[in-house]
């Protein structure tokens, strides 16, 4: 099976926010976002995997800042590490200045995705290999983002996550 770096598998996917896609102050809804946001993942998980690849599970997005009507966003995901028949899939959005030429980081989401074929059945995914100094941070996150987010979908115990200390403390 080929090995894929996190560079094989950018997306980049531009809209231009219109009045129709806000709330009444002129802000985007977040729900069109996240549309986007899931799109734009998982057309990186395809790149990666060359498989119809079904979205497991987006964990915590918090809008940091308003996206305004007139708003050029930019959405580029990438995948930052494979593992048995998922894969993790970041997505940042960056809020661009046509003027400037500014791009401002709005947020950073992970989304996981499963690979499938036609009947459903789950296939194992290419092995990912991080090239720079960002891609092997985000490759050895990824292993506690998963431990979490499996918890969290109660696929996990939590004395089966590593460093893990009962009771937590919040
Ligand atoms: C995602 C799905 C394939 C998982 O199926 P499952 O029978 O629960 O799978 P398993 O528990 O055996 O796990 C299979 C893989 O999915 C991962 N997974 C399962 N639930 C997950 C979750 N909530 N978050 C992240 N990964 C998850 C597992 O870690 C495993 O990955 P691995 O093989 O790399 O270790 C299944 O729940 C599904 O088809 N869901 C619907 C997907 C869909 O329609 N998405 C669009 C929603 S609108």
């Amino acid at each position: 099976m080929k090995l894929k770096t996190p560079q094989d598998s950018i997306n980049i996917h531009t809209e231009l926010i219109m009045p129709g896609q806000t709330n009444p102050l002129g802000n985007l809804m977040g729900g069109n976002l996240l549309s986007w946001m899931d799109v734009c993942c998982g057309i990186s998980a395809l790149k990666h995997c060359g498989t119809i690849c079904v979205t497991a599970s987006v964990d915590n997005v918090s809008f940091r800042l308003p996206i305004k009507v007139g708003d050029v966003v930019v959405l580029k995901s990438f995948a930052t590490r494979a593992f048995n028949t998922s894969l993790e899939i970041c997505c940042e959005v960056y809020i661009h200045n046509p003027r400037t030429g500014e791009d401002t980081l709005s947020h950073t989401a992970f989304f996981t995705f499963v690979s499938i074929d036609g009947n459903g059945n789950r296939l194992k995914v290419p092995t990912l290999s991080p090239l720079t100094n960002r891609d092997k941070e985000l490759f050895e996150s990824a292993m506690r983002r998963r431990e979490f987010r499996l918890f969290l979908a109660g696929k996990l115990k939590a004395n089966e996550i590593k460093g893990f200390k009962f009771p937590m403390e919040f």
